[in-house]
């Protein structure tokens, strides 16, 4: 819980406005401007939300000039090399770590909920083959609208629950299934005696006509893959799903909504860009024509999975990850990976640049997890569905806190209107 410490005082004119200043557990404090407008008739402005915190939360803690990120309190690095997705998503969902039953009747709950309804089949063949699994994903997603209709009571704290579960044992589901049918394969079920993580690598890579065996070091390293994945404080996604939720839609639509936000290549869109990027440069010798455009201010050109709004340091999952991709190719006897040298030395290049180095830029989540999931046969259009299906747990479980926040109201900015003052209608002849 936030304390009230301190007050900020606001002179506008003649007036003096007293507001309240919050102080954390962690991170900066807040002033409370919640009352400014009816006390000052004054808006505040800032678009891109750069200095705005939109809620109190207890999920996720991100120190950018640390490079720190805690899931309830708890070091990502410590998470990723000591505990497993399902874990994480019990973590995230409750505020504690599960002890043994809890964690055992979780994964059943989980486990006993990876079908989807046998009709949404259908859904999937609506779309043209060559839709981009995101496009499905945000259809077919919002779609469980249409077929659980005993957990889309946002009041009920049990049906919120049993939304939560549903998705996050879903959506590996839904997005095997966008793969398999973007590539004319038939769907592959679950199969409950696998782990998460493997049953979503068998979803996707295993045929009919074969028995398929999931290799562990890639469960593993896609179940590390999830965790550093699973939940990232404020940012544009999972606040998409809060202000979807405060109008009180129902979860599986704030989950679609969030799905097409992170689409974007600044968000989540950017571990495909930054792959195909990688691929496109080609050779090491290549980088300083891509460096100096990513400088050139007349150039759109920016390095994908480099800069960050918050991290102004190291982005921590980068880390990880960066291990992570070292081990798996290593182990998969994939040496010299063509794209993992390009990427190693146009980080190297990039961050002894003055450029990089006065706007802090650092390698971002998105920088390496591509070169991974590419190792691991996934298409590049692939690479943000995963991520999507990763995100679905800090979703819901900022969404559920969202919901049962007795401050919460519906999310409604204003602007700053700068367009025609008022005039009249000019009929047609006088135009
Ligand atoms: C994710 O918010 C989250 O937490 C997101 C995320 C999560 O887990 O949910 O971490 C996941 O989205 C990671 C970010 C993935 N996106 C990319 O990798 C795309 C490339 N990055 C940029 O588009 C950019 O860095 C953003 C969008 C990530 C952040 O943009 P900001 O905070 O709005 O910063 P900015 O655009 O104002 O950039 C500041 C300066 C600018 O230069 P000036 O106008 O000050 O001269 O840095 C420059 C930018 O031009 N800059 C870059 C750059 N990123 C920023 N220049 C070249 N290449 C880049 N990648």
């Amino acid at each position: 819980m936030s304390t009230e410490s301190r007050t900020a005082q606001l002179t506008i004119g003649n007036k003096v406005i007293d507001l309240p200043i919050h102080s954390p557990t962690l991170g900066p404090d807040v002033v409370d401007i919640g009352k400014l407008y009816g006390q000052a008739d004054i808006f505040t402005y800032d678009p891109g939300f750069t200095s705005t915190a939109s809620c109190e939360s207890t999920i996720t803690f991100i120190d950018g000039d640390k490079g720190e990120l805690l899931y309830r309190g708890y070091p990502i690095e410590q998470l990723a090399s000591e505990s497993h997705f399902l874990e994480v998503c019990y973590l995230l969902l409750f505020g504690e770590l599960p002890n043994e039953a809890q964690m055992t009747d979780f994964e059943s709950r989980v486990t006993n909920h990876t079908m989807v309804h046998e009709q949404m089949h259908n859904f999937f063949r609506g779309f043209r083959r060559d839709s981009h699994p995101m496009a499905t994903m945000v259809g077919v997603v919002g779609a469980m609208s249409a077929f659980y209709h005993d957990s889309t009571d946002v009041n009920d704290p049990w049906q919120r629950e049993v939304a939560a579960i549903r998705l996050i044992a879903k959506l590996p589901t839904i997005a095997a299934m966008a793969y398999k049918y973007s590539i004319g394969q038939p769907f592959v079920y679950p199969k409950n005696s696998l782990d998460y993580p493997s049953n979503f690598l068998r979803m996707c890579f295993a045929v009919p006509a074969e028995e398929y065996e999931v290799n562990p070091i890639l469960s593993k390293a896609m179940d590390r893959i999830m965790m550093l994945h699973a939940d990232h404080e404020q940012n544009a996604s999972t606040s998409t799903v809060r202000l979807a939720g405060s109008s009180g839609a129902n979860p599986f639509a704030c989950i679609a909504a969030g799905i097409a936000c992170l689409w974007g290549p600044a968000h989540g869109g950017a571990n495909q860009a930054c792959l195909e990027m990688l691929r496109e440069i080609g050779t090491v010798d290549r980088i300083p024509e891509y460096i100096a455009r990513a400088k050139d201010k007349d150039d759109p050109f920016r390095l994908m999975g480099f800069g960050h709004r918050v991290y102004k340091n190291f982005d921590p999952r980068a880390k990880v990850m960066k291990e992570s991709a070292d081990e798996v190719l290593e182990l998969m006897g994939i040496h010299n990976n063509p794209t993992l040298q390009v990427a190693k030395e146009l980080e190297r290049i990039a961050l002894e640049d003055d450029y990089f180095i006065s706007k802090k830029l650092y390698p971002n989540v998105d920088f390496y997890s591509g070169i991974i999931l590419d190792a691991m046969g996934f298409p590049t259009a692939m690479f943000t569905p995963i991520f999507a299906l990763s995100r679905t747990v800090g979703w819901i479980a900022q969404w559920k806190e969202m919901i049962a926040d007795k401050n919460q109201k519906i999310g409604r900015p204003r602007q700053l209107y700068v367009g025609e003052a008022h005039r009249d209608y000019v009929p047609v002849p006088n135009r």
